[in-house]
């Protein structure tokens, strides 16, 4: 298994870097070849036929707009809409969590550095919805990297609900290798499923994907209309994960800018359908996985409403252009 992902991750880490070098508006191919790869590979046997396997094994995950998942590498299904619970906490978690498996939603995004692992836990725990059909993903944070299996052990006691669906790195830092190999122990021992990274981009995962055994199945960054990763995300999905953004809206106090964005707007009113609900759209339609933060059931059940209208290719192209490289988060 385990060098069954380091072959794959090379195969890809060099088709990506030929792709690169092709490509005027890739990354400079020479920063993809400084790649640096795990001594303990062996060559294979028939190189030709090992890459076939990738091209067959390692492709960019599709969404199934029926199913509203998307397969992740780990070989369980990811929902592709969900709710985001930064800066909820207490009742108005537990209640956000509640409207959001009432209105059919399952995907739910917490971390241990939010302080609401517990209300989320309590959330499902009391719902009618079996344990199975919902998906939890928790992050662990750089202070906790000096003591990994701890920090994984607090979230699965915090949220009590058996496994944990998938755990992120919340952002690179001092011990995160050996964080992941924590999490990658965890996975063989079946306290989590699937595991992957955060505030991960091009450089960071050229240095870190040689030095872990199981491939990230998700990488969740900051994503939306003003700071698109236009790049980066393509990058990632490549490699086989599925990405994940993170404040589609801009984040709490940009909201209101980009939901009153003329591009954004007119589009919205030609389909008929809300600001909020274009942005997740045009999400989904770039292969991203959304999770928007939201504390008022309203709004809850409008983000998983954006199934009953699909934006054109010019529409796609219009909010393109928005980019603006804007970060919002300091990381
Ligand atoms: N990995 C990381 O480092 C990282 C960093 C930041 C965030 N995240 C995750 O990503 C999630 C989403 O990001 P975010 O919460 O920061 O920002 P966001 O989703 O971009 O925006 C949240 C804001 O949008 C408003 N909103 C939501 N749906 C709306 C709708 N349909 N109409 C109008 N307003 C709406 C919410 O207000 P109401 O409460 O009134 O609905 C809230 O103020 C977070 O909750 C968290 O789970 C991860």
């Amino acid at each position: 298994m385990k060098r069954k992902w380091t072959l794959i991750l090379i195969v890809a880490l060099f088709l990506i870097s030929c792709m690169a070098g092709c490509s005027t508006n890739s990354t400079d191919s020479s920063e993809l070849e400084s790649v640096s790869l795990s001594s303990e590979i062996e060559p294979a046997e028939d190189p030709s036929s090992e890459s076939q396997n990738f091209v067959e094994e390692v492709s960019a995950p599709v969404f199934d707009f029926e199913s509203r998942t998307v397969m992740l590498n780990s070989g369980y299904e990811m929902p592709i809409v969900g709710l985001g619970t930064y800066a909820l906490s207490d009742e108005e978690c537990y209640n956000s969590v509640t409207a959001l498996l009432e209105a059919g939603g399952r995907l739910i995004d917490t971390a241990s550095y939010y302080g609401n692992e517990e209300s989320i836990g309590r959330a499902i725990r009391d719902s009618d919805v079996p344990r199975e059909e919902i998906f939890v993903t928790t992050k662990i944070y750089p202070t906790e990297f000096d003591d990994p299996e701890e920090a994984i052990e607090g979230c699965l006691e915090r949220l009590d609900i058996g496994y944990i669906d998938l755990m992120l790195l919340h952002h690179p830092g001092t011990g995160d290798v050996e964080a992941y190999h924590a999490m990658e122990q965890a996975v063989d021992d079946g306290k989590i499923r699937s595991i992957g990274l955060s505030n991960w981009y091009i450089q960071e995962l050229e240095e870190f994907l040689p030095q872990v055994n199981i491939a990230p199945a998700v990488v969740q960054n900051e994503i939306h209309p003003y700071y698109q990763e236009q790049e980066v995300v393509p990058y990632i999905q490549e490699l086989g994960i599925v990405v994940n953004g993170y404040s589609p809206f801009g984040g709490r106090g940009h909201t209101s800018e980009m939901f009153a964005d003329e591009v954004i707007a007119a589009i919205a009113e030609d389909h008929g359908v809300t600001s909020a609900q274009v942005i997740l759209r045009w999400n989904l339609q770039r292969g991203v996985v959304v999770n928007p933060g939201s504390s008022n059931p309203e709004h809850i059940r409008e983000n998983l409403d954006v199934f009953d209208f699909e934006l054109t290719g010019e529409e796609m192209d219009q909010i393109a252009e928005l980019e603006r490289g804007e970060k919002h988060e300091w990381y």
